[in-house]
């Protein structure tokens, strides 16, 4: 079988943020497919949409209502179909979200939970109990959830006594499926038909590590206050149980034939070998590799993450699928800027660490040539090819994620790296809408970095990024083996075997600059003026042909 999505280079589209059509601040799938044509020009291989489905959108569509239509905010399945026709026109594939850990509590299942009593099949489908204690006003369990505060609420009877207890792993709106029940399972085999359908390549899925969770929900006392990214040996993520749900999953979109139709896994799960787990023949294609995400900007921290990642991706015949941003995290030409040791956070809010801004951008620029070099996929999130940084001055009156609210106010939340797209410096919006509305506002320094700014001039994020995808995919970097080449603690370098030759990638985490391999430049993350053409510089990474 075809197996395109090994190397391919996938971009990220966050629906609400991309391209408004309609004028109301939001972007919506007509605006989606009148910007196609830039991830031509960038020179992707496919796009994965974040969640467009009818949802009340509390968590900004990762609570879907319905997996079948799309949420009138985003438009019609008929508009759905138009960007399908359009991409495949454009050569482009197109991977949807699936949101299988939870519904939202407007879906109609868990509707007629509510309205059903203690026992009855319809609460089934969900993780409902009693509460604990004498008056069972105890949660079932000590879960917390991911977004702050504890993981169960307490319903409230029609006579208004207090009854039993659902979990979400996530915000109240997000009630956790039982994935024992078949009934789920079967479900969702038929979303993922109805999906194919229509024609996309594929699926990503969300909180893949959390589905199955441990029988008899024991408490979890060693629970980090603050339940980001993975969390090992809780009860509620990386179960065994899960990866039977994926088996039958991937015989369903092999079933389709040819070209393969893939999923990758949203599955926050260490060390590599456990999430190694994920991408074993019959289960996913891919899994994102957040060891890389949040690694440390020090270069024996890289070598180690890299070597880790492929030995336990390949130990299982997969391809490993590098990725540096996302909606969930803060983005990394602000991350790489912020003081060592700074954790790395969803967000950052007024009283946080800041990042030093021209620091981040250098270092964003060079890993992103660093990870475009490796064997594998990449999935890159929208407006990081501008290089755009964290919004980091949003009023609290304006955030919009749960996790700000659920803590008080102590954590900014995911919304800076979700502000809308700067597509043109004079246009309203900056281009994002043609009335000028914003869902959040862009920041000041959006406008310079808008595409119209840097498209067409030497040196600009953009034209760098348009330039890796260019070499990567003629000289096949993508499927070259490589071979760590040693040239001091402080340099992350590999020597790629392309079939037309050897690539040299080379990138300095140093204070002192390191001399130039000799050799044809490909590709440079900086201007190659600061501390000399014959040299990488701090903070730079640059690709040599091997002459
Ligand atoms: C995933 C999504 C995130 C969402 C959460 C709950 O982590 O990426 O945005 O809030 O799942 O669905």
């Amino acid at each position: 079988m075809s197996d395109w999505w090994r190397d391919a280079v996938i971009y990220q589209v966050y629906p609400r943020s991309w391209a408004d059509a309609d004028g109301d601040g939001i972007g919506d799938l007509r605006g989606i497919a009148a910007r196609l044509p830039h991830l031509v020009e960038l020179g992707v291989d496919a796009v994965w949409f974040s969640p467009f489905y009818r949802s009340p959108q509390h968590d900004a569509g990762y609570d879907v209502a319905d997996y079948r239509d799309v949420d009138p905010v985003f438009g019609t399945l008929a508009d759905v179909d138009a960007v399908l026709r359009e991409a495949a026109e454009l050569g482009i594939k197109v991977i949807v979200d699936l949101v299988p850990n939870h519904t939202s509590s407007e879906h109609p299942w868990f509707r007629e939970a509510l309205a059903s009593p203690p026992g009855s099949p319809a609460r089934e489908r969900y993780v409902f109990r009693d509460g604990k204690g004498p008056d069972g006003a105890q949660p079932p369990n000590d879960w917390r959830s991911v977004f702050g505060g504890q993981a169960w609420t307490r319903l409230t009877g029609p006579d208004g006594a207090p009854e039993q207890w659902y979990l979400h792993l996530f915000d109240t709106t997000q009630p956790d499926l039982n994935w024992e029940h078949p009934q789920v399972r079967a479900e969702f085999e038929s979303i993922i038909d109805f999906w194919l359908d229509r024609g996309v390549a594929g699926f990503r899925v969300d909180v893949a590590h959390s589905l199955v969770k441990a029988e008899g929900l024991p408490d979890f006392p060693d629970a980090p206050a603050v339940v980001a990214g993975s969390v090992e040996q809780a009860p509620y993520f990386d179960q065994d149980g899960v990866h039977e749900i994926y088996r039958r999953w991937r015989a369903l979109l092999d079933a389709r034939g040819e070209p393969a139709r893939i999923m990758c896994a949203e599955a926050w799960v260490t060390p590599a070998e456990r999430a190694a787990r994920y991408i074993r023949p019959d289960e996913f294609h891919q899994a994102f590799n957040f060891d890389i995400l949040e690694c440390p900007w020090r270069a024996e921290h890289l070598r180690t993450t890299i070597a880790d990642s492929l030995a336990a991706t390949s130990s299982v015949g997969a391809s490993a699928t590098w990725v540096l941003s996302n909606h969930d995290v803060v983005r990394h030409a602000s991350r790489l800027g912020l003081p060592p040791g700074t954790p790395r956070p969803q967000g950052i809010g007024p009283g946080d660490p800041r990042p030093d801004p021209v620091a981040g951008l250098a270092r964003a620029r060079a890993a992103t040539l660093l990870v475009l070099s490796l064997p594998g996929a990449a999935y890159l999130y929208q407006g990081e090819e501008l290089g755009l940084p964290e919004a980091m001055d949003l009023p609290p009156e304006v955030r919009q994620d749960p996790i700000f609210e659920r803590s008080g106010g102590t954590d900014a939340g995911r919304d800076g790296c979700r502000v809308p797209m700067a597509w043109e410096a004079d246009a309203p919006a900056l281009g994002f809408s043609p009335s000028g509305a914003s869902w959040l506002p862009q920041p000041h320094e959006y406008r310079d970095l808008a595409v119209d700014r840097q498209r067409g001039v030497a040196g600009t994020t953009y034209e760098m990024y348009r330039a890796a995808l260019r070499i990567r995919r003629e000289t096949g970097l993508g499927s070259a083996a490589i071979t760590p080449l040693d040239l001091g603690p402080d340099v992350v370098a590999y020597e790629h075997a392309c079939p037309d030759g050897v690539v040299l990638g080379v990138t300095n985490l140093g204070a002192e600059p390191v001399d130039l391999p000799d050799g044809e430049v490909l590709l440079r993350s900086d201007t190659g003026t600061a501390q000399g053409p014959a040299h990488v510089g701090t903070d730079v990474t640059v690709w040599v042909r091997r002459e």
